[in-house]
């Protein structure tokens, strides 16, 4: 990882009861794990949740909230806004799907179903840095999209989405989530995760600065578990983890691990 520090988001998705999800923090907070000088560890919540889990959660680990609304408040009925959730300090970081309109598993169903735009997660970033916060972009191409060997130019479109509204790139990590991969138990191998995390990190440097392409943390997501991270993770263009259903689970530890 060339010097990057390691990162593992946990995406708890809409997971969760308040008894699931105290257990859960009340496991974090028992374990041992590196300093977070060497690993960043962030959880993000369902956002009913947010508060409990910023007050219980030990304070190495940050608490993300897994989406925002483009505006401070105001007659948008069912967002929910930055300040709300910053003024109850709980915002570490945002977690922002990217939006892919043909596929049915994980994030998919949100953007199949809310259809947000590049431009509109582009312009979500762009808000929640100009906030001060911290962003997890994901990007991934679908099955039919990496079939039809357009992997790299979707992705590429994404990432110019953002580029196109943002100049400082320090509060933002990059999750690599190929859309064929989100709870499918079908993680991509070590090579086909190194390849576009490698692409990705050339195009940066094409279109931002040799600076922002070695220092951007460029982090996988897609049926990531306690027995796959440690391949992965020994790729040198993988800079950590975005974990969905395994970060529900002790083996969460394990992955948080994977670089150590
Ligand atoms: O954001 C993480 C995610 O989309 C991956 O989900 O369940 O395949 O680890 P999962």
């Amino acid at each position: 990882t060339m010097g990057r520090k390691f990162f593992v988001g946990g995406n708890w998705k809409c997971n969760g009861t308040t008894e699931q999800v105290k257990k859960i923090v009340e496991t974090l907070n028992a374990v041992e794990v590196p300093s977070s000088d060497v690993v960043e560890v962030v959880v993000s919540p369902p956002y009913v949740f947010l508060p409990l889990v910023k007050s219980l959660l030990r304070p190495d680990f940050q608490v993300a909230a897994q989406n925002c609304w483009v505006k401070n408040g105001g007659a948008f009925t069912g967002e929910v806004s930055l300040a709300k959730m910053s003024n109850s300090s709980v915002l570490g970081v945002v977690t922002i799907a990217k939006m892919s309109n043909s596929s049915v598993l994980g994030h998919s169903e949100r953007r199949l179903l809310l259809n947000e735009s590049n431009e509109f997660v582009g312009d979500k970033v762009a808000y929640a840095l100009s906030k001060g916060l911290k962003v997890i972009a994901c990007v991934g191409e679908t099955l039919e999209q990496r079939e039809a060997g357009s992997t790299m130019d979707v992705v590429a479109e994404q990432t110019k989405a953002i580029a196109d509204r943002i100049s400082d790139w320090n509060n933002v990590v990059i999750a690599y989530e190929p859309v064929w991969a989100i709870g499918t138990g079908k993680v991509a191998t070590p090579a086909q995760a190194q390849e576009v995390h490698s692409e990705l990190r050339k195009w940066l440097a094409a279109k931002t600065s040799n600076e922002v392409a070695e220092t951007m943390r460029i982090i996988y997501g897609g049926s990531v578990n306690g027995a796959n991270c440690k391949e992965l993770a020994g790729q040198p263009d993988v800079d950590g983890f975005l974990v969905g259903g395994a970060s529900l689970k002790p083996e969460f530890i394990d992955i948080i691990n994977a670089a150590t």
